[in-house]
């Protein structure tokens, strides 16, 4: 038996903000109280600083392939660049082969390939792309597997696009089981005929990659997504919400009470079109999708962050390397020198999320450290079915805390970053606060500019049905039926 005394520090949750101390014996919380006299194994003095709950990233792409590339950011590198950063749980995907292969096995490979590969706990998102023969039914049976969340793209066809059909027979599904539907919420065809046009007239060079994809093809597939699931009865997350298009759409779908829950990712709250317009292949750095806007998109986000309209703050970590400088690895952004159309897709930012919504948050006043907690970390665990082992300080709870030293400036680089990509979106960026002391499961995983732990340690984590999934019932327009 292993004990943790954490002393004297501001414990804050989404729910309560008061000093105590923290008691954690083995991997979980024990006792939370005022001047706990006990001894313990290892006693932290949080005298002046926030005790908080690990963050968690619910979108991530780590050691994600296809027929173009890797992703730099490997399972073991950007779990250990989370945990510098914070962050004490990802949820990352399974993906189904382009429709030719059972939800099931798809799991099974993508579980084989995590196995003692992370440092901090996981859970697994599936990516549907195909519903013929039994896959119906085998989605129906994957939140038995601890996969509750089946992610749908309304984009990229010809490799993950689904059409609404099969969108809404995924969501008929979810509503009969209690999972929740993750949208990407572009249309795929408006884009990919506008980045033909593109083409003819010349226009390949990176920051073209945006003027493909303009706010309305985001904001009709949100509206379209919402009403499919509304018509199914399903709970629907909006992932990457990345403009005021959008997130209005998403505003008047929470005013009529539907079970709707938004993310937003810092390099739609941090960057901006104006940015790289100029950049020539440099803008192949912020090339994701949907893109980065324009600056005026921001200040809306934050609203949306400040209002509730907006649930989750999480990375969409998908990195790429500017050079093509590893041999495990291929061309990365450099394939699409010259053609947008082939630059990978995907920003970095696992390490980067937390002190970047503390300083664009609560050190910019626009909403208090418990919001934060809420955002990074409370949130996502409801969402996802992880609450309350995961996203609080609890009695019970996994202690998974994070020791959170408000007063150090650091100033954001690609030279002392952790993640495995050679350069970062946030260069130059001056931050206050800083996670002096990152524990998982009662385990001091990094502290200060040390890791403590190897990389192995993280577990799978079956998530249950969140929460979220069984309450708005009177939002369901029909029964929910067996596939
Ligand atoms: O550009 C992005 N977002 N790449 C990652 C894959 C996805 O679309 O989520
Ligand atoms: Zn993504």
């Amino acid at each position: 038996m292993s004990s943790l005394l954490i002393k004297g520090g501001r414990v804050v949750t989404a729910a309560a903000d008061h000093e105590a101390d923290v008691l954690v014996v083995d991997e979980t919380i024990r006792l939370i109280g005022s001047n706990l006299e006990m001894t313990a194994d290892r006693v932290i003095d949080a005298k002046g600083k926030f005790v908080i709950p690990g963050g968690i990233d619910v979108h991530t792409h780590l050691s994600m392939s296809d027929e173009k590339d890797t992703t730099a950011d490997t399972f073991a590198s950007g779990t250990a660049a989370a945990a510098f950063g914070g962050t004490t749980t990802i949820i990352d995907f399974a993906r189904q082969e382009r429709g030719r292969e059972s939800p099931l096995s798809a799991l099974d490979r993508r579980l084989s390939q995590a196995q003692g590969q992370c440092l901090i706990d996981y859970g697994l998102h599936m990516v549907i792309t195909g519903i013929s023969g039994t896959y119906l039914n085998d989605i129906s049976s994957l939140p038995a597997r601890g996969v509750t969340s089946f992610k749908l793209f309304l984009a990229y066809p010809g490799e993950v696009m689904v059409d609404d059909a099969t969108a809404f027979a995924v969501m008929r599904v979810a509503a009969h089981t209690g999972a929740i539907v993750m949208l990407h919420a572009e249309n795929g065809h408006a884009i990919a005929a506008l980045t033909a046009e593109l083409a003819t007239q010349g226009k390949l060079s990176a920051s073209f990659h945006s003027k493909a994809h303009p706010h309305l093809t985001e904001s009709e597939a949100t509206q379209r997504g919402i009403a499919l699931a509304q018509l199914a009865g399903a709970p629907l997350y909006i992932c990457h919400v990345s403009s005021q298009l959008a997130l209005e759409a998403i505003e008047t779908a929470k005013t009529k009470a539907l079970n709707i829950w938004a993310e937003t990712c810092p390099q739609y709250l941090f960057a901006a079109e104006e940015d790289y317009a100029d950049l020539g292949f440099e803008a192949a750095k912020y090339v994701c999708s949907p893109p980065i806007r324009e600056r005026a998109n921001q200040v809306r986000l934050w609203q949306g962050l400040m209002s509730g309209a907006i649930a989750v703050v999480s990375t969409d970590h998908c990195s790429y390397r500017m050079q093509s400088d590893l041999p495990d690895l291929g061309l990365q952004k450099t394939m699409g020198r010259g053609d947008f159309r082939k630059i990978p897709n995907g920003v970095p930012g696992i390490e980067n999320r937390m002190q970047l919504l503390y300083e664009g948050g609560v050190v910019a006043g626009r909403f208090a450290m418990s919001r934060f907690v809420e955002l990074t970390s409370t949130n996502p665990a409801k969402l996802f079915g992880l609450f309350p082992k995961k996203g609080t300080i609890d009695v019970g709870s996994d202690a998974d805390i994070v020791i959170w030293d408000p007063d150090p400036i650091s100033t954001i680089s690609a030279a002392s970053h952790h993640m495995r990509v050679d350069y970062n979106l946030y260069e130059g960026m001056r931050v206050h606060g800083s996670p002096t002391v990152v524990i998982s499961r009662g385990e001091v995983i990094v502290e200060g500019d040390q890791l403590r732990a190897s990389v192995g340690r993280g577990r799978f984590l079956a998530c249950t049905t969140p929460a979220v999934a069984t309450t708005n019932q009177e939002n369901q327009m029909l029964e929910p039926i067996s596939p």
